[in-house]
């Protein structure tokens, strides 16, 4: 038979289902200890795994925060990590009603031969450390490679970035995690929109075509797609509406119904940009669940809040559920500001 089945198919369309749930969308909390260390920077804060641990915690035990995340992506020291009272990070998380998921990439290297462009590491060894984190309480992954306009891209880019994700989305499957399939198109640069609109295009095309070579099957999927915007420095900005009628439409050209949930990143956008974007395009009723992934629109007051210190932890995490309600509500497209 031609027809490849994961042995957890059933699972994984039950987890997809779960991570898709209506006024529920995905806390982005996987920074790298290098990037982690950056954001610890921004508030004086030494990168050390205490500060790291204190900072996670904060996040996760947010009360009542599974009311509007439906799952939170971790970087692999926390999978394995505990709160500071002991607690495992993962056995709060599914208290929470959260799925626990795993950041499985290696990190972006030159991609040699191309136009100063990158490619995503990781493949080597992926299933037996997908195996491990499942054994853990891992139940999604996230693989995050990237495209530049400014760069190109170039149709090498963009085939290395496809045919990687789709190798990550068919090893996820056959290890129990939803794969969440994401080509971040990076803001960067002074393109217009339509320009985002026409790399966007070629981009998900090829995805798709090695997601279905690879025999990935859709109904096991979450993509985490980048918003259709004008770049970071483009003189015309678009208003949430272009924002969403854009990237609507692409998604209607690209994206099968079977997908059961897009849940986009925040790339830089401000927390109530990127909510009333969320919000713009929930308007209508649409055939994926279209919801949020979100790291720094999530974060960036709750930590600013927080500023290291344990008497603001409880204003930190009122700072990261005001986020979170939020996006919850355009995730219903009943956000009123
Ligand atoms: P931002 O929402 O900060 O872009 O991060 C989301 C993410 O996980 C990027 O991979």
């Amino acid at each position: 038979s031609l027809v490849v089945k994961s042995s957890y198919a059933d699972e994984l369309v039950k987890t997809a289902k779960t991570i898709a749930s209506p006024g529920r969308g995905i806390l982005a909390m996987d920074e790298s200890n290098a990037t982690c260390g950056k954001r610890l920077a921004s508030i004086g804060l030494e990168n050390t795994e205490a500060n790291r641990q204190a900072y996670r915690t904060l996040l996760v035990t947010a009360p009542g925060l599974g009311q509007y995340v439906s799952g939170a992506i971790l970087f692999e020291e926390t999978l394995y990590q505990s709160t500071v009272d002991g607690a495992k990070i993962v056995d709060v998380l599914i208290e929470q009603n959260i799925v626990p998921g795993i950041k499985v990439d290696k990190g972006l290297v030159p991609l040699a031969g191309s136009n100063n462009e990158s490619w995503c590491q990781g493949l080597d060894g992926l299933a037996s450390r997908s195996a491990a984190y499942y054994q853990q309480g891992a139940r999604f992954a996230k693989w995050r490679t990237v495209v530049s306009i400014p760069n190109g891209p170039s149709a090498l880019a963009v085939k290395e970035a496809a045919w990687g994700l789709a190798r990550y989305a068919s090893i996820s499957q056959d290890n129990g995690l939803v794969p969440i399939v994401e080509p971040e198109i990076l803001l960067d640069g002074e393109h217009g929109i339509d320009r985002t609109f026409e790399v966007a295009q070629k981009v998900w095309a090829e995805v798709f075509l090695y997601l279905a070579e690879n025999n990935v099957m859709f109904e096991g999927i979450l993509l985490k797609p980048s918003m259709v915007t004008p770049g970071a420095e483009c003189k015309d900005k678009a208003t949430p509406q272009k924002v969403a009628d854009y990237t609507l439409k692409l998604l209607h050209r690209r994206i099968p119904p079977a997908v059961p949930g897009i849940m986009f990143l925040s790339g830089g956008q401000s927390e109530v940009e990127a909510t009333l974007n969320l919000n713009a395009m929930n308007q209508s009723p649409n055939p994926w669940h279209v919801s949020f992934s979100y790291a720094r629109a999530l974060q960036n007051t709750c930590l600013k809040t927080w500023g290291g210190r344990p008497e603001n932890v409880q204003a930190a995490q009122e700072s990261l559920l005001i986020r979170a309600k939020a996006n919850s509500l355009a995730q219903l497209g009943k956000y009123t500001g």
